[in-house]
């Protein structure tokens, strides 16, 4: 299947080419596809937190090439490079706070700026490390997409009808998805018959990439409101939830994009399995619980204009990006490491603490 899975590669969202950053507007899509170049760690900073660049890994494979491109203007400026380049590691750390991933890549990048010997290149040995997180994580897509499609083969008759949310496919990943990834090994498996996907209010990420990305390998997909899910469940035959995370916590907690929350509950409802895929790169154990993840609030304008024109009364918007999942609405993680069917501290601590199988 990985000979298949590779060949299906077609949409990515960052490349490393000649020491500069390329990443493709994910604003635009699906009407324009431009790429923009980044030569600096603050420029890199501001992708993110414009949503340039988005999607858990993807966040955290940006920041990493983010670090390289700020140590080369610190050491290029002389003096103490190491101590000013910690302006750029706190910039890029406070570009958004919930994907642990960013954090993950960052102590990554440190972890490897303290390793450096006297005779080390600093440079080369960041940028190798940077592109190490970039393939790992492509690797780490393909491990899960196997993973998932037997759980999907397992379960049920063939082929089913799953419903996704947000976009956790290529442009979200280093490779070509978590959950998507999953989804669209599954649909090479004569897996699936129909996948519906929420629009994800209000960046669209569903109408806009998801769906960009599924109809442009031929995999049928339906769009729908976000709160058409129960209902789609009730009709629809749906089979599976499956989605990506931007943190795990220790107790098997998952924050992911607002509405995951009200999904695993309306799953429940409809004996529809709930599935999470994520690279271990996404679990926290430093944190215990769900509650103790940050929740990003983006500005109220994302819900009370469109397009730039007010659409909305003159109120006041409350607009958190992500919520928590409780463990116990949760079937199954999926992991490159593994698989955690109903998720609890102790099977988390387990996968944690097995060695890499990549
Ligand atoms: O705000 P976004 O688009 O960065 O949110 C993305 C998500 O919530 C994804 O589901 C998550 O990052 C997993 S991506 C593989």
């Amino acid at each position: 299947m990985r000979d298949q899975l590779l060949a299906a590669e077609k949409v990515k969202a960052i490349e490393w080419r000649d020491g500069f950053l390329y990443l493709l507007d994910q604003r635009l899509l699906p009407l324009e596809e431009r790429w923009l170049a980044f030569d600096s760690a603050a420029a890199v900073a501001d992708a993110i937190h414009d949503m340039v660049v988005r999607g858990a890994p993807a966040i955290g494979i940006s920041a990493a090439y983010g670090v390289v491109l700020g140590a080369r203007a610190r050491l290029a400026a002389g003096g103490d490079w190491r101590a000013a380049l910690e302006e750029d590691f706190t910039r890029l750390a406070e570009s958004r706070p919930t994907a642990v991933n960013l954090f993950w890549a960052l102590n990554r990048m440190r972890e490897r700026l303290a390793r450096l010997k006297a005779k080390d290149d600093p440079l080369a040995a960041l940028e190798a490390e940077a592109v190490e997180i970039h393939q790992s994580d492509r690797e780490a897509n393909l491990t899960m997409a196997q993973y998932g499609v037997e759980l999907i083969r397992k379960h049920q008759g063939n082929p089913q009808n799953i419903l996704t949310h947000c976009n956790t496919g290529a442009l979200a990943t280093g490779g070509f998805g978590t959950a998507l990834g999953v989804i669209r090994a599954a649909w090479l498996d004569g897996l699936i018959e129909r996948v519906y996907a929420d629009e994800t209010r209000p960046w669209l990420q569903g109408s806009r990439l998801t769906a960009w990305e599924l109809a442009g390998e031929g995999v049928p997909v339906s769009l729908n409101v976000d709160s058409a899910a129960a209902h789609l469940m009730k009709t629809q035959g749906i089979t599976w939830v499956i989605v990506g995370a931007d943190r795990i916590t220790a107790n098997g907690d998952v924050a992911n994009k607002i509405g995951t929350y009200q999904l695993a509950v309306c799953a429940m409802h409809h004996g529809v399995r709930f599935m999470v895929v994520a690279p271990s790169s996404t679990i926290d154990m430093s944190l215990e619980s769900g509650e103790d993840i940050p929740i990003e609030e983006r500005a109220g304008s994302e819900l009370l204009e469109m397009g730039g024109r007010r659409v909305a009364a003159e109120v006041a918007a409350v607009n958190p990006v992500f919520d928590v999942t409780p463990a116990d609405l949760i079937d199954v993680i999926v992991t490159e490491r593994g698989i955690v069917e109903r998720p609890d501290a102790a099977k988390l601590a387990q996968l944690m603490c097995r060695k890499r199988l990549h």
